[in-house]
């Protein structure tokens, strides 16, 4: 199958070289010539297990390519993939200004063939409904379908994850859109991943679902470690006993200085804004958020204190 990859970061990189290993022929397309004139000569800009070999060997055996040419970009792929960036705007919520220019301008250039447009970037509920409405308005007759599809890999295990998913998402509103995204995935599909077929806004939802439930878990673990300081009682045979209890399981379970990175944070504030512009506060959400950014100070004394006594003041 022909595929299109729109935005060649970290996910759209992955999902490229990935989809052309299980055998499809993918065209990636990016605004930053630079980048695209490296990935070219299979040269990458970041580091992530496995992935230089997978794009090196994807171009020798022809089924990988570059370009910064959109237009070639919107007319090769019977799928196209957008992966471009969805960054967190000043009141927290998610700037889609990317996802949007995307969509509009394959719906500009697919004239009135039938596409899909699979959004894979994290964007919150609405999106790809906002999105169908925007590519009818930029032109009438577009027949290219939305899908919503998001992403659950891992930086520093990215190669694996996309091809060991725990499950495959897909938020459609037609049959025929459902049958495109499995044959994209066909190759995952037959070695019995797990498919989940919904409607655009509880794909969309189950990312952030996903990523809150994960910092939730995190600030729990970092709350109860900040207790048991006060009372002399050992985190760490804490965390490793809850664990034990398969309902709540032994991972992210590490007490610290709170989650980082480049989704949590920004996933957190984003299902917080959007749900707040539908006129529901999600307090609880609220709470994880700020009590993330004060986990930042609270180890500070401590750190502090250990270095004072490393350098023997
Ligand atoms: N990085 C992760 O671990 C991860 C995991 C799961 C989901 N996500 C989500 O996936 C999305 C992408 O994340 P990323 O880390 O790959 O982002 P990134 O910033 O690394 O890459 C985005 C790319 O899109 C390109 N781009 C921007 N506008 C474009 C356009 N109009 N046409 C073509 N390319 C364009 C940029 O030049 C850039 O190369 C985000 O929504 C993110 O939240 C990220």
């Amino acid at each position: 199958m022909k595929i299109s990859i729109f935005g060649t970061g970290y996910v759209g990189l992955v999902t490229g070289a990935s989809l052309a290993s299980l055998g499809h022929e993918v065209l990636c397309v990016d605004v930053d010539a630079a980048k695209i004139e490296l990935l070219q000569r299979g040269v990458l800009s970041f580091f992530e297990p496995g992935l230089r070999e997978i794009v090196q060997l994807n171009i020798e055996k022809k089924r990988l390519q570059f370009t910064t040419d959109i237009v070639k970009g919107v007319q090769f792929g019977d799928a196209i993939f957008n992966c471009v960036g969805t960054p967190e705007k000043e009141d927290g919520a998610a700037d889609l200004q990317y996802v949007f220019q995307v969509a509009e301008m394959v719906a500009r250039h697919a004239g009135q063939e039938y596409k899909v447009l699979i959004n894979k970037s994290t964007v919150p509920p609405g999106t790809a409904r906002e999105c169908a409405m925007r590519m009818k308005r930029v032109n009438s007759g577009c027949e290219v379908e939305m899908v919503s599809n998001p992403e659950f890999l891992k930086q520093g295990n990215a190669v694996y994850d996309f091809n060991h998913p725990d499950k495959i998402v897909v938020g459609a509103e037609s049959v025929k859109a459902f049958q495109v995204l499995q044959k994209v995935y066909h190759g995952l599909l037959k070695m019995y991943m797990p498919l989940i077929e919904t409607n655009w806004e509880t794909a969309e939802m189950i990312k952030y679902a996903n990523n809150v439930f994960l910092a939730t878990k995190i600030s729990y673990v970092n709350e109860l470690a900040n207790i048991c300081d006060h009372m002399g009682a050992d985190i760490k045979t804490v965390t490793k006993a809850i664990g034990m209890d398969q309902r709540i399981g032994t991972k992210f379970l590490n007490a610290g200085i709170g989650y980082g990175g480049s989704c949590f944070p920004k996933d957190v504030r984003a299902i917080i804004a959007v749900a707040k512009e539908k006129g529901y506060t999600p307090e609880l959400f609220e709470e994880v958020d700020n009590f993330n950014e004060r986990q930042k100070v609270v180890l500070l004394p401590r750190i502090l204190a250990e270095l004072k006594r490393v350098s023997g003041n």
